[in-house]
């Protein structure tokens, strides 16, 4: 009678014992881990519904910018745009949409809503550290992308804001004021902004709107339409 035949559990590679049918991982990524790049797990909380910054209806200054012409259709990106609704709104007034983000719910959301309205925009899953585009924008809308970051990043992310655009775009931003050290969402400290975009790199205007209260009640944002020099 022969044997049955036996199973063996393949053999768990290690860096001192590699077998040809399980070649190590060239770089081994830890479950669950955060990258660097990244302030906390926003896909987890896509997934978890605890997304208290996504607002009901889009952001009034964005919608001030499109009624005062300030935002007119043209080439723009909208950076960790999660699943906002302006990305869309964009789309619909006939603007060349590219969104990216680090969330695949989030850029799944995106998708989704675009096609089924059949509006046609670029819709990236990537990290904004790691991305770049192949020409750059007219315009950035940011909308609480910079306050989700890492601060020790922001002189990184503005100086990619800055080559994300070309000479003379537009940078449509809302600086997050908590008043708190802590974060996210990051105080955006106005005289500090000033600082990260420097007037040798933009140009600030005269006076800058009136700022808006965010609804989780977390802070409010002041918006400011930034020219790239
Ligand atoms: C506070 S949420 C804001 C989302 C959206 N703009 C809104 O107003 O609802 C921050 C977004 O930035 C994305 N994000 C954070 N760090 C990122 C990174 N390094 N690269 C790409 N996206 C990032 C997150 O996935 C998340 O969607």
């Amino acid at each position: 009678m022969s044997e049955p035949p036996q199973t063996q559990a393949p053999a768990t590679p290690t860096p001192a014992n590699p077998t040809p049918a399980n070649p190590v991982p060239a770089t081994p990524v830890p479950p669950n881990k955060v990258p660097a790049t990244q302030t906390i797990d926003w896909e987890e909380r896509f997934r978890e519904g605890t997304t208290r910054w996504e607002r009901p209806a889009l952001h009034p200054a964005f919608v001030d910018w499109q009624e005062n012409g300030a935002l007119a259709p043209c080439r723009i990106l909208v950076p960790g745009a999660g699943r906002s609704t302006e990305p869309m709104a964009l789309a619909e007034a006939g603007f060349n949409v590219t969104v990216v983000d680090a969330s695949p719910t989030a850029i799944a959301t995106q998708r989704a809503r675009l096609e089924r309205v059949h509006m046609t925009a670029r819709v990236e899953l990537a990290d904004l550290f790691a991305w770049r585009p192949p020409t750059p924008f007219d315009a950035v809308y940011d909308q609480a992308c910079l306050c989700a970051l890492p601060p020790k990043l922001w002189p990184d992310y503005a100086a990619r804001l800055g080559s994300w655009l070309r000479p003379g775009g537009h940078l449509f931003i809302l600086f997050m004021q908590t008043g708190k050290p802590d974060g996210p969402p990051f105080h955006c400290d106005v005289a500090a902004m000033r600082k990260l975009f420097d007037a040798t790199h933009w140009d600030w205007p005269d006076t800058l709107s009136a700022i808006v209260p965010h609804p989780s009640g977390v802070g409010a944002e002041q918006p400011a339409v930034l020219r790239r020099r």
